[in-house]
């Protein structure tokens, strides 16, 4: 494995570890690798093929040959086939079938090595829920950020109310929950700390203090 410097942040959505990521990455200037949006893009390739998300080995290949690249900045825009998608992989429809095709052992094999060699020099943040337990074993230092189900369903209903969308916070809460069970309960690749992450959490921390801990960790 690379001698690059690999910080993994990984948990639920909504426990802020894209935003937490991202801030990291900026600060220290390293790179910076959203692998959610690696599925999220393998699932929107399979739709645009007419693929069934269903079909493991089908998908798989579309995750193999996947014209993906993050430009921009702070690598934060991402093109599918030299077409800016930004935008189009952040539907909810999108997280929905990044999640069908997340499910299968092929896709997540397809994915790894690439995943891999975004470990360039001088440092890398990788964001997701597979980071340190399977992407990075030997990661420099692993976090895992947390938050109750309760915070993060009130974080997403006010997402919501914040575009104008009608929203029922203990619906919300009880999605959470449900979705939960299922990635921590998953064959392959759970949704878990690994044994030697840092876990954190979030729930009645601001932004700053969850920085200034991964910081810490990190000796910085
Ligand atoms: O973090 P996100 O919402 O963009 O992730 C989209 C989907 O991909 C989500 O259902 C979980 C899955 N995923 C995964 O299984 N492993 C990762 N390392 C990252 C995301």
């Amino acid at each position: 494995m690379s001698r690059v410097p690999v910080l993994t942040i990984d948990g639920p959505s909504g426990s802020g570890k894209g935003t937490i990521a991202r801030l990291l990455a900026k600060q220290l200037g390293w790179h910076m690798l959203d692998s959610g949006a690696l599925y999220r893009l393998t699932a929107l390739a399979a739709r645009r093929r007419g693929i069934d998300l269903g079909d493991a080995e089908a998908v798989a290949r579309v995750a193999a040959a996947l014209d993906a690249r993050f430009e921009g900045e702070e690598e934060t825009r991402v093109l599918l086939d030299g077409e800016d998608v930004t935008l189009t992989i952040r539907s909810e429809e999108a997280g929905a079938d990044a999640s069908k095709v997340a499910a299968h052992p092929a896709v997540r094999e397809a994915l790894l090595e690439r995943q891999r060699r975004f470990a360039q020099p001088p440092g890398l943040v990788a964001d997701g829920r597979d980071m340190g337990t399977v992407v990075f074993p030997d990661a420099l230092v692993k976090i895992y950020l947390d938050a109750s189900a309760e915070v993060r369903g009130e974080r997403r209903y006010k997402q919501l109310k914040d575009k104008g969308l009608d929203a029922n916070l203990g619906q919300i809460i009880e999605d959470i929950r449900q979705r939960d069970a299922r990635d921590m309960q998953r064959p392959v690749a759970p949704l878990k700390p690994a044994a030697d992450a840092y876990v954190i959490d979030s729930s009645h921390l601001t932004v700053e203090q969850v920085l200034a801990e991964c910081l810490g960790r990190l000796g910085r």
